[in-house]
């Protein structure tokens, strides 16, 4: 096993990236590095004095983060005794949240891999979409649309932190039929949720009223959608004058049980986030054109949170 207590971190992430592309999936590598509770208020790289010899400090966030980086689950690290500690790497499996052989509408659906994913329940999505809620002042926002609501999982939030739920007026839009019908499921007790197995190109037919607050999540950047113009008409037709949205994008991958940070372009082996970036900026530009103030916040979601300041 390896002993990485005196070690730099380049020549660790050196010495694991090689070792571990001769692993299979769920095969592990364990190395001894110092006990990241040995010391406080220290940053990484800081020398660490014991018992007259020098190791390197690490702490458990960069041992996670490499974890990630190297495309692996960090397991539980065993205690040697007070000052070293065993870290464990599990390498991932390499699975999409795609459903195999899916036509377009199921992708997402009830029987795909992502429909096992909780968003509600990654700190990395959970606390910035609060933040974002929060920063339009949900309870103030009476109609709300949710463009690819999937099976309701932004509605469960809101639900949560709202204070007048009841008085909200919620309609969730999405062409995936499975996971319509387990929104709906969900919501059954909920008169004022309507679920609509819709395709967001076709939105107009749906004849929807001005909202007060439109939002969608890891939906707009879907190859079959065209974003600049679904964007500028989503404000034009859709939304009242003082109204508010709230737009996420995945800058993480979802990776065998994992959220790993990092958006990831066709054709690329590593995190590419030019397109990420792009409709961003898109976004930003466009709404604070249009008189919106404008907050881009987040992690592994990032969140493009615009609030009017025009008058109705
Ligand atoms: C990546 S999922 C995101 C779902 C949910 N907002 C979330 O973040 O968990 C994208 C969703 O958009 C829906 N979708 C994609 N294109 C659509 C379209 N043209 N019309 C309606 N729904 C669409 C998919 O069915 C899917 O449920």
């Amino acid at each position: 096993m390896y002993n990485f207590s005196q070690t730099p971190l380049y020549d660790i992430e050196l010495i694991l990236s090689q070792e571990l592309q001769n692993k299979k999936a769920k095969e592990c590598i364990s190395f001894v590095v110092l006990n990241p509770d040995m010391a406080s208020s220290t940053y990484n790289g800081t020398i660490v004095t014991l018992n007259s010899l020098k190791y390197i400090y690490h702490g458990y966030k960069t041992w996670m983060d490499l974890a990630h980086i190297l495309q692996c689950k960090m397991l539980t690290p065993k205690l040697q005794d007070d000052y070293f500690v065993t870290i464990k790497y599990e390498k991932l499996g390499e699975d999409s949240f795609h459903a195999i052989n899916a036509h377009k509408e199921e992708k997402y659906g009830t029987n795909s891999i992502f429909s096992q994913i909780h968003k509600n329940e990654e700190a990395g999505f959970l606390h910035y979409f609060m933040q974002a809620l929060h920063n339009v002042k949900i309870d103030s926002r009476i109609k709300i649309l949710n463009l690819g609501i999937n099976s309701g999982d932004e509605f469960e939030l809101i639900e949560k932190i709202s204070e007048n739920f009841n008085t909200l007026e919620l309609t969730g839009v999405d062409y995936c039929a499975s996971a319509i019908s387990l929104a709906k499921e969900k919501f059954k007790n909920r008169t004022n949720i309507t679920l609509l197995e819709a395709d967001i190109n076709r939105l107009n037919e749906l004849n929807l009223e001005k909202f007060d607050l439109i939002i969608s999540i890891g939906t707009l950047q879907s190859s079959n959608l065209e974003y600049n113009r679904l964007l500028m008409s989503l404000v034009q037709n859709q939304l009242k004058k003082n109204g508010a949205m709230i737009l996420g994008w995945p800058n993480c991958r979802w990776i065998d049980g994992e959220m790993v940070y990092g958006a990831k372009m066709k054709n690329y082996t590593f995190n590419e986030m030019s397109n990420l970036y792009k409709d961003i900026n898109f976004a930003k530009k466009y709404l604070q054109q249009k008189k919106f103030r404008v907050t881009i916040t987040g992690k592994d979601y990032i969140f493009v949170t615009a609030t009017s300041i025009r008058k109705e």
